[in-house]
């Protein structure tokens, strides 16, 4: 990967400067969905593909940024004044608007930029597939800047400046979940994070005899944005039905025994469904994290298909491609646990599988999914890998 990007930053920027390499991993979420923006818990890790980067200072104080995935008709990379950054760009190089929403939070925050700087971006996470590119990038960005302009921002705000990027600057209402996995997470680990505090602890993921197994439905989770938008406002009014009867701060306060008493404060039997999704989840994720820790990979594994009936009947973001790719899963022995992952709307599964039954896995599902639903499945390894950080070559 490196050697390749090499050649293209040497042909795009410069090619006497000797840039510093960098990498941010996607992340798949175990179980804990849709409870971040609910002050819940969430169980993700960090995987080993991702975004990779090269970069290096510039004089002057502009930025010239440039995507192998993303530029191929370009060649010469987009670039900016740090000053004139101030809002989203509409056009065709709209993945720009993820650093750029960095720039534009780290002014905020009163950092300078000290000189230009030159990145090349190149990834090998699959498109659209819900493993959080967006959040790779934007957590890159923040580690790149901080480390060559010598901004020296820890882990924890590199995480909390890229959702504020995304929240703001973007304009999707995400949850700190993508941003601090990729951010703080470890190889190895999956990290049990209480997104109302932020305190955090890693869970050793010792799957034994199993393997972690991604299938991707190849539906791009296009409605992301505005469904998952609409959710966290019916989470919203929900919270505030309630808070007219009980004094909480945030629904995920509550427990499922408090959430039926207090049922009837809430208006719509709809937001009380959204409401009902994120208060059990968050009971799972605890209880899930727990299991791992006690080594009961299969509590676990009934906790995740749990989880997925709970976002297909009350939170409503899984699609007929996900429910076919769980419920297939489900029917097939050696697999312990399988539900979909991230916002919902298409993208992937998490599967945990016994590595002797993952070839009848790949191929009856494979089969099945396509007869069903007309579109092929792609199915990955996982592995998981420490969080954003600067590569020593
Ligand atoms: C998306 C968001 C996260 C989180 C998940 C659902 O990935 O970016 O913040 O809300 O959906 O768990």
């Amino acid at each position: 990967m490196l050697d390749g990007m090499k050649e293209t930053y040497a042909k795009i920027f410069s090619p006497s400067s000797k840039p510093a390499a960098f990498f941010s991993p996607g992340r798949v979420n175990l179980i804990g969905e849709h409870t971040d923006h609910e002050g819940g818990y969430v169980f993700p890790c960090a995987l080993d593909f991702g975004i990779y980067a090269l970069a290096a200072p510039r004089p002057g104080n502009t930025l010239r940024l440039y995507s192998m995935n993303f530029d191929g008709e370009y060649s010469a990379p987009f670039e900016a004044g740090f000053d004139g950054i101030t809002e989203k760009l509409n056009g065709s190089r709209s993945w720009v608007n993820y650093p750029l929403g960095v720039v534009s939070v780290l002014k905020k925050h009163g950092y300078s930029f000290s000189s230009g700087i030159d990145i090349l971006y190149s990834g090998n996470l699959p498109d659209g597939a819900g493993l959080s590119s967006s959040a790779a990038l934007e957590v890159l960005t923040v580690r790149i800047f901080s480390d060559l302009l010598g901004m020296n921002i820890d882990g924890v705000k590199a995480a909390l400046y890229s959702q504020e990027a995304e929240n703001d600057f973007v304009g999707m209402h995400c949850g700190i979940m993508d941003q601090f996995a990729i951010s703080m997470g470890r190889k190895n680990h999956a990290v049990l994070l209480n997104c109302s505090t932020l305190e955090y602890s890693y869970v050793p993921l010792e799957l034994g005899t199993c393997k972690l197994i991604i299938t991707n439905s190849n539906v791009p989770h296009s409605l992301v944005g505005s469904e998952y938008n609409l959710r966290r406002q019916q989470c919203e009014e929900a919270l505030t039905d309630i808070k007219r009867a009980k004094d909480i701060s945030c629904l995920c306060d509550l427990t499922l025994e408090e959430l039926d008493e207090y049922s009837c404060a809430v208006k719509s039997p709809v937001n009380l469904k959204r409401a009902r999704h994120a208060v059990s989840e968050n009971a799972r994720a605890i209880r899930a994290a727990e299991a791992l820790r006690a080594g009961d990979l299969h509590r676990f594994g009934r906790l995740m298909n749990a989880s997925h009936v709970s976002l297909r009947d009350d939170y409503q973001v899984t699609v007929p491609e996900l429910d076919t790719l769980a419920e297939l899963a489900w029917n097939i022995p050696g697999v312990v646990g399988s539900r979909m992952t991230g916002g919902g709307f298409g993208g992937c599964t998490v599967s945990i599988v016994e590595s002797d039954a993952a070839d009848e896995f790949i191929g009856k599902i494979g089969a099945e999914y396509e007869k069903r639903t007309g579109r092929k499945a792609s199915f990955y390894a996982a592995q998981t890998s420490d969080g954003t950080g600067r590569l020593n070559e």
